[in-house]
């Protein structure tokens, strides 16, 4: 029997024209996160299985985690999120580091999810975080470069939401209502899903699942009814408290930067080691109405390494959801391949051909020799299918005169040129 085309499920081939779209996002992302003095890292795919027990929470952890046991018997897992491994590589080098320390990385991550629009096994993440500054400044940086991304892709502020919280007055309100401890990372999960969460029955079958016992269930249901569900009690906690005090400051901050945020008390975050401001960015598209950016302050997380705590707020944006954002809006661009032209080669000239294509390389120039032997008219509807935008033809003829035969594919245009303006005319294209 024939091996399957099919790749493993939740997951996607990267052909050219998809790679080039890839390549053409993370060159933007890049371009943001750097004017803003990030600098790259990276880690590897595999860490242990402990760094994700100790705080991903228990959505990740139990439900979503690719785990295994290597050859030696150590717990190991492919990376569902670059938070633990970057607070890893931080306490290692906690003194030598120089703060505010400011670094991203676009790891691919995977999370044994059920595949659905906008929601894959294996996808890309944008992680931009800053170490080391406790005020609301770092929160706002890493607010208004989520927006700033958002806005370098040509996005106006009515294509998406952005909506603020803090946890620190959540949990505040959660433990006037009695719910401490333990109970508290339930119901900030619970409250993160509340909207997904279609009607009582699917809340209460949500709550059952993640608590020891329905006696807790009930509670944490009946806290977050009054918390969340009646939004005007909630509102009145929420003016007084310093924490909201906070949180209204950083959303006037983000307005006087042309940032338009609003508090939002339903957005809680899934994972367990944010400490206070969280916030998520949604398309206002209906057809993808999932969480493009989320991410917040963690405190606590470099510390669980043995060191000194240290204050951080950063982000994780997935590529599924920012491209069917850019495609349901209409923002992606039309990329040309990466190829400038395909040289034909006409007669016996290859070794000759070989030193002039080498020097028109040497001048910037991206050049395919079609070195099959096919005949003429093949090699050049191969030229058009692959979409570069010339191709060049090679004889005795051209190579006595050290000229470079062009064709615009696109134009039918034809133009026999020396070697520095063949180099311009193709460069210039790009
Ligand atoms: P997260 O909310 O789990 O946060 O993921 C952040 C973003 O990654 C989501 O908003 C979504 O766009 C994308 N994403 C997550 N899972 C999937 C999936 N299965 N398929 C497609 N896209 C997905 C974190 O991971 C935090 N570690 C982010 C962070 C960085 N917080 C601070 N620094």
């Amino acid at each position: 029997m024939a091996l399957s085309t099919q790749g493993y499920k939740g997951t996607r081939d990267f052909y050219p024209p998809d790679k080039r779209l890839q390549k053409f996002i993370f060159g933007k992302l890049r371009e943001v996160v750097e004017s803003f003095g990030y600098q790259e890292y990276d880690a590897p795919l595999l860490e242990s299985l402990e760094i994700y027990a100790a705080k991903s929470g228990q959505e990740i952890v139990s439900e979503q985690l690719y785990s295994f046991e290597d050859k030696k018997g150590r717990q190991l897992a492919i990376r569902p999120e670059m938070t633990p491994s970057v607070s890893r590589m931080v306490a290692a080098r906690r003194q030598e580091l120089p703060y505010p320390l400011r670094w991203y990385s676009i790891p691919n991550l995977w999370r044994y999810e059920r595949p659905q629009a906008g929601r894959l096994r294996e996808h890309w993440q944008l992680n931009v975080d800053i170490f080391g500054v406790e005020g609301l400044a770092a929160d706002f940086e890493i607010i208004l470069i989520a927006d700033t991304i958002l806005k370098s892709f040509n996005s106006t502020d009515d294509m998406y939401s952005i909506k603020i919280n803090s946890r620190r007055l959540m949990a505040k309100l959660l433990e006037a209502e009695g719910i401490k401890g333990q109970q508290q990372p339930i119901a900030m999960r619970y409250l993160d899903n509340y909207k997904k969460l279609a009607g009582e029955k699917e809340r209460n079958d949500f709550l059952k699942k993640a608590t020891a016992s329905a006696e807790q269930a009930g509670k944490i249901y009946g806290a977050i009814e009054a918390v969340a569900g009646k939004s005007g009690s909630l509102q009145a906690a929420v003016q007084n408290s310093q924490d909201s005090r906070a949180l209204r400051e950083l959303l006037s901050m983000l307005k006087d930067s042309g940032v338009n945020a609003v508090i939002d008390p339903f957005v809680s975050r899934g994972l367990d080691y944010y400490t206070d401001i969280v916030f998520e960015v949604f398309d206002n598209h209906k057809e993808n109405n999932r969480s493009m950016f989320g991410g917040g302050r963690y405190d606590g997380l470099v510390g669980l390494f043995g060191v000194e705590p240290l204050p951080t707020v950063g982000f994780g944006m997935g590529d599924v959801t920012l491209q069917r954002f850019l495609d349901l809006h209409g923002l992606l661009p039309n990329l040309k391949p990466e190829t400038d032209a395909v040289v034909i080669l006409i007669g016996d000239v290859f070794k000759a051909a070989s030193e002039m294509v080498a020097e028109l390389r040497g001048l910037g120039a991206r050049l395919a020799v079609d070195s099959s032997g096919r005949k003429l008219d093949v090699q050049l509807r191969s030229a058009v299918k692959s979409g570069v935008p010339f191709v060049i033809f090679l004889g005795s003829e051209e190579i006595a005169g050290s000229n470079f035969k062009l064709r615009n594919l696109k134009s039918g245009e034809e133009m026999v040129l020396a070697t520095r303006q063949a180099a311009d005319t193709l460069n210039s294209r790009r």
